[in-house]
């Protein structure tokens, strides 16, 4: 293997914090020390299918980006070319192009590409690299529900966001008596909804891992009335729903390609429904949305981005394919790109959630 690599690089799935700041640390890194040359490929693994969505990725080009959110290339969360949408005699169908991106990545004459994305796109990483192309990842997701690291980044920019958000309502729940429902991102894990609702001081915590009874919550409120607390401020995630119950969908919407897309959401609605007329205070609803996944990333998220593009350049250059970086105990290391299957959850016998009830925080069970 020659020392100088022309390398393809692509962020797939939802966009988050830091994102930017992994494409600047991997492309001066790999540029100063080992002179390899970037190719950055755009929309995630679309970039592989669809032509012209290649371009040259310099240092010029990430020059000013560690401070912004989103990701310089593009992304997708609908290009699985395992299931790639066609359009044959007038209807959409899934192909497999995998055999497609194989010949691009040959015809652009790539070493290897690096993958930065959360399961989705790591899981077609590790696929393609049984099919032989050269693949090593980078994991990221607000929702920090990977198994083969301890944390993701964008993460802690998204906790960031959403304990100020519950900081915010305080005053309103305060002046107005009222029981404030926030709703928080993190798909079937309730990562940023537990972290978020401790450092915000939240009343009551619905997570997916732990479902809820009506009862008890509003328990807990009346019990915090006869305490002469007249508000409450309960942060709730997105995939949490109530015991017996099902999971809130927002819409199941057919995306341009025609594709059913489940999106979560309407988890605050249905449980500021089940409560009303359980409770005397007004209760109002808060979807933070994608508030909690724009913007700046954090300090510590920049830096862990920046490792991380940093570190993956010693998989490539140790031939380690089919990996990823990974964050272990502070350090980072590497681990197997099929780790990225795995999800994490919230142990619901954890100390994180054992110490926040044993301070009164509800989890409604
Ligand atoms: O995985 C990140 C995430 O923000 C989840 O928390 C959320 O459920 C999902 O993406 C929303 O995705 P989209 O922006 O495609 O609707």
């Amino acid at each position: 293997m020659p020392q100088f690599l022309r390398l393809g690089v692509l962020t797939g799935g939802g966009d988050c914090p830091g994102l930017n700041a992994l494409i600047r640390g991997l492309v001066k890194r790999g540029v100063h020390e080992f002179g390899h040359e970037f190719v950055g490929i755009e929309n995630g693994y679309m970039g592989l299918v669809e032509p012209e969505l290649t371009r040259p990725l310099t240092e010029e080009d990430t020059r000013g980006i560690l401070p912004k959110g989103g990701t310089i290339l593009g992304t997708s969360n609908k290009a699985n070319p395992f299931q790639y949408p066609v359009q044959e005699n007038g209807a959409w169908v899934d192909r497999d192009l995998s055999d497609l991106v194989l010949r691009r990545a040959a015809e652009l004459k790539l070493d290897g590409i690096i993958a930065i994305g959360g399961d989705g796109t790591l899981t077609i990483g590790h696929q393609l690299s049984q099919k032989g192309l050269h693949v090593v990842g980078c994991p990221k997701t607000i929702d920090n529900d990977l198994s083969g690291t301890d944390q993701t980044f964008g993460f802690d920019t998204a906790r960031a966001i959403c304990t100020e958000a519950i900081d915010r309502l305080h005053s309103t729940a305060e002046s107005h008596d009222r029981v404030m429902v926030v709703e928080i991102m993190g798909r079937h894990a309730g990562f940023l909804t537990l972290d978020s609702g401790i450092a915000g001081g939240a009343d009551v915590i619905l997570i997916p891992e732990i479902p809820y009874s009506v009862e008890s919550i509003v328990e807990k409120i009346r019990r915090r009335g006869r305490r002469k607390r007249s508000f409450s401020i309960i942060a709730i995630a997105e995939g949490a729903y109530p015991a017996g119950g099902t999971l809130a969908v927002l819409d199941k919407a057919g995306d341009i390609r025609g594709r059913g897309v489940v999106r979560l959401g309407g988890a605050g609605k249905v449980c500021a429904d089940l409560l009303a007329g359980h409770v005397a205070a007004e209760i109002r609803v808060t979807v933070l949305g994608h508030l909690q996944r724009g913007g700046s990333p954090t300090a510590s998220d920049r830096l862990l981005a920046t490792m991380y593009g940093c570190k993956v350049l010693d998989l490539v250059r140790d031939g380690q394919w089919d990996s990823m970086v990974a964050l272990r105990d502070g350090r980072i290391v590497t681990a197997p790109l099929s780790e990225s299957r795995k999800e994490r959850r919230v142990d619901p016998d954890g100390e994180p959630v054992r110490f926040a009830k044993s301070m009164g925080i509800s989890f409604g069970d």
